[in-house]
C-alpha cells in the first residue's frame, strides 16, 4: 500500500498533545501518518479549535446523548469506519473505553497518560489527579508513558516511557506542565509514527 496511515485523535480539553501532534506532523516527525479527524467527548473543548486552526475535520460524540457506554462507543467506532481510520490516539481523552471497543482494534489504540506505569494510573488517575498523587506520595521521579490500549485501564503493551524529575516547591499545575515538556510531547509523536510504520508494513505485507 502506498499512502500515509490515517490517524483519529480522540480528545476532552485542551488539547496540547493534540498540537503537538499537529506540529510535528508539520515539521517531518510525523510522515507515515495523517491526522484525518479529531473526535471530542465535549463540545467545549479547546482542543476542537486546535484542529479547526489546523484544517484538520472534527466531531463531538457527547456520552450525554447516549443511554449506554456501548452506544457512546459504537458511535465512536461508526465514524472511524467512515473515515477509514488506521490508528486511534488517546490525546487527553478523558473517558475509559470498553472491551466492546478495545478489542475491535488490536494495536491500533495508543494513549500517553502521565505517569510512569504502573504508578498512579488505572481508574480514577486522569490529568491533574495523576501529578497530584505523584506529589502526595512524595516519589522523587515521575514521568509519562505511550502505550496501546486494551481492556485493562492503562494497562496495555508500553511503547515508550520517560521518567522527569520532581522538583522542591512542584505543585501538580507546574509537575504537570514539565511532564508534558520533556516527556508527553516528545514521545507521543514519535510513538505515533512508529506504530504507524507498523500498520503500513502490515498493509504491504
Ligand atoms: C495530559 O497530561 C495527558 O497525559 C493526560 O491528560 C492531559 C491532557 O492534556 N491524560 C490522562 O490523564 C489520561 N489518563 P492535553 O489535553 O493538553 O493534551
Amino acid at each position: 500500500m502506498s499512502g500515509k496511515a490515517k490517524i483519529a485523535v480522540l480528545v476532552s480539553g485542551g488539547g496540547t498533545n493534540l498540537q503537538a501532534l499537529i506540529d510535528a506532523q508539520t515539521n517531518g516527525i510525523i510522515s507515515l501518518g495523517e491526522i484525518s479527524l479529531v473526535i471530542s467527548n465535549k463540545p467545549d473543548a479547546y482542543a476542537l479549535e486546535r484542529a479547526k486552526a489546523a484544517g484538520i475535520a472534527t466531531a463531538v460524540v457527547n456520552r450525554k446523548d447516549f443511554c449506554t457506554s456501548i452506544d457512546f462507543e459504537d458511535a465512536i467506532k461508526k465514524l472511524i469506519e467512515k473515515n477509514g481510520i488506521d490508528v486511534i490516539v488517546l490525546a487527553g481523552f478523558m473517558c475509559i473505553l470498553g472491551e466492546n471497543f478495545t478489542k475491535a482494534y488490536p494495536r491500533r489504540i495508543i494513549n500517553v497518560h502521565p505517569s510512569l506505569i504502573p504508578s498512579f494510573c488505572g481508574k480514577g488517575f486522569y490529568g491533574l489527579r495523576v501529578h497530584e498523587a505523584a506529589l502526595a506520595y512524595g516519589v522523587k521521579v515521575t514521568g509519562a508513558t505511550v502505550h496501546f490500549v486494551n481492556e485493562i485501564p492503562d494497562g496495555g503493551e508500553i511503547i515508550m516511557q520517560k521518567a522527569v524529575e520532581i522538583e522542591d516547591g512542584d505543585t501538580p499545575e507546574i509537575l504537570q506542565r514539565r511532564v508534558m515538556e520533556q516527556a508527553e510531547w516528545k514521545m507521543l509523536p514519535l510513538s505515533v509514527e512508529k506504530a504507524c510504520g507498523e500498520i503500513l508494513r502490515g498493509k504491504n505485507a
